[in-house]
């Protein structure tokens, strides 16, 4: 059933980037109803309905037990990931994660099948290829600005967490590459699809961390540096690097190289770095014009609006778990690289979303 109105939601996990999301929630009301919140820990909750409305849920089992609750938006951190999106999916619940999907290339492929089998949507970040920059710059590379594109940077240094996140270490515990690399690797698969090999190297640059609140922590094995080179079925090379080391650099963005033109996206995250085309052997770079005014920053709610626009129009989802698998298989290809020295083939594939309709 497709149903009307807007879609009712619950957020699980009402931590750092659960404000964001629900500030910009509360910007579609058409579109999406806050019912209410559920944390581990219930005053992160109830800050959260405090500010935004809806109620406190005292369990999960709750939220899964609440006939009202179309969707689950999971903000959990990325060890509970699994366990939340396993419990909507059983309990009829549509959901849109955060990222990345799973930390675990079997436990993505498992949700995603189930999703199907029970014929419910599985949606999940990064969904800054939803916007406008993202969508500008893919335009312009179908629209064969470029040529043939043939090579493709990405740049995805994003300093030291520990400076400003109040709880950084589980994001260490998974590493920059499923943490931020996620970013540029979902919006170079939504213009060329699946990778099929990856070679990297990594490791762990700088363990031992201070947090704000001044305790330590030390990063054990999983890289805070990784650079790796991904090469596309569809034939264009990535090489891209993720850190938790380098803070923003002169390098950033992704460029795409093609035989008549190079393009260059100001950022894989943000809606509004600016995009820049130079053809080949030309001294200048000039603006794209954007497909229409962009969001400035990211429009955290845009994955819940488009799940919304799908569900109740009865289309598919462009943000899927699928794609939100095959990148999983990628990191965990790229960590295997760094752990072994060899190039690792990487098995899945996903349906590339369609454009925004919009950027058409
Ligand atoms: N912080 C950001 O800027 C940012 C940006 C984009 C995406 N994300 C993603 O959002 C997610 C959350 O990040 P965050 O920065 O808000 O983390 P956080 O540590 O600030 O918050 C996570 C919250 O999840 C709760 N939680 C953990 N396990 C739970 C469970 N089993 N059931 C219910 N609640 C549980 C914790 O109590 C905590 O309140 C991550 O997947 C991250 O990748 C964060």
């Amino acid at each position: 059933m497709a149903g009307q109105g807007p879609l009712n939601v619950v957020i699980v996990g009402c931590g750092n980037i659960s404000g964001p999301y629900a500030r910009s929630m509360a910007t579609h009301p058409t579109r999406i109803k806050l019912l209410g919140a559920f944390d581990l820990n219930p005053q992160a909750a109830q800050k959260l309905v405090t500010e935004h409305g809806g109620r406190v849920y005292e369990t999960l089992d709750a939220v899964m037990a609440d006939p009202q609750v179309e969707a689950i938006v999971n903000l959990t951190i990325h060890q509970a990931h699994y366990d939340i999106i396993k419990k909507a999916l059983e309990a009829g619940k549509h959901i849109h994660t955060e990222k990345p999907l799973t930390l675990n290339v079997a436990q993505a492929h498992e949700l995603v099948a189930l999703a199907k089998n029970r014929n419910l949507r599985l949606s999940s970040a990064p969904i800054t290829f939803l916007g406008e920059g993202q969508q500008t710059a893919w335009k312009a590379i179908r629209e064969g600005k470029l040529g043939t594109v043939r090579v493709v940077y990405a740049e995805m240094n994003w300093g030291r967490l520990e400076s400003w996140h109040p709880n950084p270490a589980p994001f260490y515990e998974v590493g920059a590459l499923a943490d931020v690399g996620v970013y540029p690797l979902t919006v170079v698969t939504t213009i060329f699809g699946p990778a099929k090999r990856v070679t990297a190297a990594g490791g762990v640059l700088w363990p031992q961390r201070t947090t704000k609140s001044g305790s330590t922590f030390e990063i054990k094995e999983t890289p805070d540096w990784a650079c790796m080179c991904v090469e596309f079925a569809s034939g264009p090379m990535l090489r891209m690097t993720a850190s938790f080391y380098v803070g923003p650099t002169h390098q950033h963005g992704v460029e795409f190289h093609g035989d008549v033109a190079s393009l260059f996206l100001g950022s894989a995250h943000d809606f509004n770095k600016g995009v820049q085309i130079r053809p080949f052997g030309a001294a200048e770079w000039t603006d794209v014009p954007y497909v229409r005014e962009p969001f400035p920053g990211v429009e955290w709610s845009r994955g819940v609006t488009e799940l919304h626009d799908a569900i109740r129009s009865d289309r598919p989802q462009r943000a899927t778990g699928e794609q939100a698998a095959h990148v999983v298989d990628i990191i965990f290809s790229a960590y295997e690289s760094i752990k072994t020295g060899k190039a690792v083939a990487v098995k899945s594939s996903f349906t590339q979303p369609k454009p925004m309709d919009w950027a058409v």
